[in-house]
């Protein structure tokens, strides 16, 4: 394929995937915006495993079925809930791809201008450090969204100084990489002190500021892809890969303002966070027991109804139950909507995305600003499966970990219901004052098997 053709179809998988984004930006053209997106990536791919640039097709053919395999097998299996684990573990690739680009290239300079060489150093040492801080901080958000790692931060003495140390050390190792015109020694080293601050940077991040971190290393994959497209001299590579490091570091701004934090203290490792004084999951009070068939009896006689969903709904697949109990109650007169946060479950517009597969019609599933002025109108909360997005403690106790984060104010209305399984807290590790209120009911159980039982009873 001539340079030409390949320039021409960069520049339309280009187009592509700037327009897959801005579909992705709603839920009506999201499906559109994936389309866009497959269809730029296969576009990009096409043009460049056919580039004259490319060599050995054959060994490419053969890791991309592999890799197309593995990654097929992977997709098809996995669940709505592991989602952000998957994309923590993709980011990693992205984080280790760019290292190996970055290795392979300080091995194999081939076809650099003696002029441009220096340029091409700061390229190598800074595409291995982005790649190797992505690649580690990755594996650790995956071991947090999967609970192989607690989820609280870690709060090593003098951490933010450990961090800063990393940051000049690796500064210093690149002016002498660059100084001696290529070290092996500063490139090894450096990496070692990536990945070693890549680890320390998540890991001090808490449960409840999990989501700026994915958004994060979304963000840095980004950046990482850019950095690896400077060195293979690959403009595709680097257009796409600022549009991910932007747009993730869009989302991550957004996520702050989301959770009132901000945005350099969380990207910096938690700096200021208050240390987490996770409870020991012993109720702190007496709770009041209701079961489905009164919930039942209870919505009948309401007139207005707010569901507030979580990460319990998604893990009990509970979003058709869900669905069904709103069209009967909306066929019988009562106003249901939903208050979704912006956080709730473990990724973005994860709620959304489940009530939308139960068909859910959109106009009733309202953002949390939009909703929040209601509660105190309503006469029934269900609170399914939600925790730290409906504790009063981010706004009565200044102490908690989550103080300062905005929630949904379920407490104001004149009955809450909340379907979970135990008293255990959720991801963010405190205990909910919510449940011990004189207005509050505990649904016990899976939240799917007891949302069939209210279903069956309206
Ligand atoms: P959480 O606070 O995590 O609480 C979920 C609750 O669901 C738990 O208390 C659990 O209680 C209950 N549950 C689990 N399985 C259930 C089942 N089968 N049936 C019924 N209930 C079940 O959820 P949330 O309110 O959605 O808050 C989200 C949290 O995740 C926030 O702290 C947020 O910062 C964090 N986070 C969010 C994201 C994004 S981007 N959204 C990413 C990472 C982390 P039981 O065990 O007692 O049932």
């Amino acid at each position: 394929m001539s340079q030409g053709i390949v320039t021409a179809a960069y520049i339309v998988a280009a187009v592509l995937f700037i327009l897959s984004l801005a579909g992705l930006s709603q839920q009506e053209s999201a499906r559109r915006g994936c389309y866009m997106g497959i269809a730029g990536m296969a576009i990009a791919l096409i043009a460049t495993v056919f580039s004259q640039d490319a060599h050995g097709l054959g060994w490419v053919i053969i890791a991309m079925v592999i890799g197309g395999a593995v990654g097929l097998q992977q997709a098809k299996k996995v669940e709505m809930t592991q989602m952000p684990e998957l994309i923590a573990m993709l980011h990693s690739f992205v984080g280790l791809a760019a290292v190996l680009v970055g290795f392979n290239s300080y091995i194999d300079p081939h076809d650099v201008d003696s002029d441009m060489f220096t340029i091409h150093l700061i390229e190598v040492f800074l595409g291995v450090f982005i790649g190797a801080v992505t690649f580690s901080g990755s594996l650790v958000a995956w071991g947090k969204l999967n609970g192989k790692i607690a989820s609280s931060p870690l709060q090593l003495p003098h951490r933010h100084l450990l961090n800063l140390a990393a940051l000049v050390l690796s500064f210093l190792l690149m002016l002498w990489f660059v100084g001696v015109g290529g070290s092996s020694f500063a490139l090894i080293v450096m990496t070692l002190i990536a990945l070693a601050f890549g680890y320390h940077l998540v890991a001090s991040i808490g449960g409840a500021d999990m989501p700026v971190v994915i958004s994060m290393l979304n963000s840095y994959s980004g950046w990482a892809a850019a950095a690896a497209g400077f060195m293979l001299d690959n403009d595709l590579l680097i257009v796409t890969g600022a549009l991910v490091g932007s747009s993730g570091a869009i989302l991550s701004y957004i996520m702050c303002q989301a959770m009132n934090r901000k945005f350099l203290a969380v990207i910096g490792g938690g700096f200021g966070a208050a240390p987490v004084v996770s409870g020991d999951n012993t109720p702190a009070g007496e709770v009041q027991e209701t079961k489905p068939e009164q919930v039942a009896e209870t919505l009948k006689n309401a007139h207005s109804v707010i569901i507030t969903p979580g990460y319990g709904m998604a893990v009990a697949h509970a979003q058709n139950a869900v669905a069904s109990i709103t069209a009967k109650l909306r066929q019988q007169g009562v106003n249901v909507r939903f208050g979704i946060h912006p956080v709730a479950g473990r990724l973005p517009g994860h709620m959304n995305v489940l009530l939308a597969e139960a068909k859910v019609p959109y106009d009733v599933v309202l953002e949390m600003d939009e909703i929040n002025d209601d509660f105190s109108d309503t006469d029934v909360v269900l609170v399914i499966g939600a925790n730290d997005t409906v504790n009063p403690a981010a706004v009565t106790d200044p102490g908690s970990p989550i103080a300062g984060m905005p929630v949904l104010h379920v407490w104001e209305a004149k009955n809450v219901i909340v379907f979970k399984r135990s008293m255990q807290s959720g991801y963010a590790g405190v205990d909910n004052p919510l449940f011990y209120e004189e207005n509050v009911k505990m649904c016990f159980g899976d939240a799917k098997a007891t949302l069939d039982e209210v279903d069956k009873n309206i």
